[in-house]
Order: structure tokens, then sequence, then C-alpha cells
């Protein structure tokens, strides 16, 4: 068994990064193959809307993208953790979910499991807002929403690192991690 996990944050060793890692623990220990991918580390160049993938069911930008399209591929659950910005999802993150439309048909996450993580510096940073919009981008892609404590992790922290200091929120990833764990059972 294969978690995903994609830190959607630009910023090398940011908060939404240490909150994957601590989603993905339970994964580590139970036995699971874990996979990460760190968009701070990639260069996905946007959708261009040609819509040539209609007929080639391939997109042509050929970029690291194509890494993540086999990710995707062979998970068997996929957790995303995002910044707030701006009260979205960054942009990078919002590249990978744009150019997964060129695979759309392939259904390669449909029936799959997803939970996800925001973390904003603002207490209402619109952490519920990015919450939903990957939660959206899951129901889009067939997927089923697992939740954590709450409907997925909610995070406030701004300096890279200082989620580290909330190690309630970092169980709360954990518990995200366990229910995935144990909601795969019934839909196997
Ligand atoms: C371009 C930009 C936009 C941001 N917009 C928001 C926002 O809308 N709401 C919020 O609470 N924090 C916002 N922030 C703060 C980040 O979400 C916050 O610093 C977070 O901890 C960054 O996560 P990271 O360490 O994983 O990169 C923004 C930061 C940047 C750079």
């Amino acid at each position: 068994m294969n978690i995903l996990g994609i830190s959607g944050t630009p910023r090398k060793g940011g908060n939404s990064e240490i909150l994957l890692n601590a989603a993905m623990e339970p994964f580590a220990e139970n036995g699971w193959k874990v996979t990460k991918i760190l968009l701070s580390e990639k260069i996905i160049n946007c959708c261009t809307g040609c819509e040539a993938c209609c007929k080639t069911k391939k997109c042509f930008i050929n970029d690291e993208m194509n890494e993540i399209y086999d990710a995707l591929d062979k998970c068997d659950a996929l957790i995303i953790s995002a910044p707030a910005y701006y009260r979205n999802v960054p942009a990078q993150l919002k590249a990978v979910m744009d150019r997964t439309f060129a695979v759309r048909e392939k259904f390669p996450l449909k029936g799959k499991l997803g939970g996800a993580i925001c973390v904003g510096r603002g207490q209402s940073g619109g952490q519920c807002i990015v919450l939903n919009i990957i939660h959206n981008y899951y129901l889009s892609c067939g997927m089923l929403c697992v939740p954590g404590e709450l409907n997925g992790v909610s995070a406030v922290a701004d300096k890279p690192g200082d989620i580290l200091n909330q190690p309630q929120r970092l169980e709360q990833a954990r518990i995200l991690g366990r229910n995935i764990l144990k909601h795969i059972k019934d839909v196997r």
C-alpha cells in the first residue's frame, strides 16, 4: 500500500511540510510505502488551456508533472498539505490540480481516499476555504474525503517551523493519517 503526500508550499521546510510529515507517520508505522512530493522542489508549468489532451489523453507539456502523474497512478491514498495564500491554494498546487485535467478519463484517483491540511498565519486566514478547495478537487476526481478530528486539519502558524511548537496540531495531522488507515479497510 502506498500513501502519497503532496506538500503544496513553495517554501522549503515550511509548516505545511512539517504537518504532512506528521500525517505520514502512521502509514510508515503500518508498513505502507510513503511517497512525498514537495512542490518546493518542483517546477510545474501551468495548464495552457489548449485542451489538446481531450484528444491525446496526455499533456503536451514535458516537465516534472510527469513524476506526479505516475505517483497519482500508483498511490492508494493521497494527503495534500498547503498554506493559505490569499485564502486560496498556492499557484504551484493549483497548477498540479489543473494539469490532472489531462488524465481525467483514466481516473487515476477514482475511489481513493484523500485528506487535507491547511496552515495560515491568521486565526481566520482562510484555512477552511483552502480545505474546501482541496476537498472539492478530491470530489471532482471521484475521491472520498476523509476528515481528521475536524473537517481536515486547520492550523495557525507563520514563520517556518512555528508549527513544531504545537504538539496538539501535529497530533491532529497524525489522526488524519490514522483515519485514512481505518477507512481504507471499508472501501477495499
Ligand atoms: C503570498 C502569501 C499569501 C498569504 N496569504 C495568507 C492568507 O490568505 N491567510 C493566512 O492566514 N496566511 C497567509 N499567508 C501566510 C502563510 O499561509 C503562512 O506563513 C504559512 O505558515 C506558510 O506555510 P508554509 O510554512 O508551509 O509555507 C500568506 C503568505 C504568503 C507568502
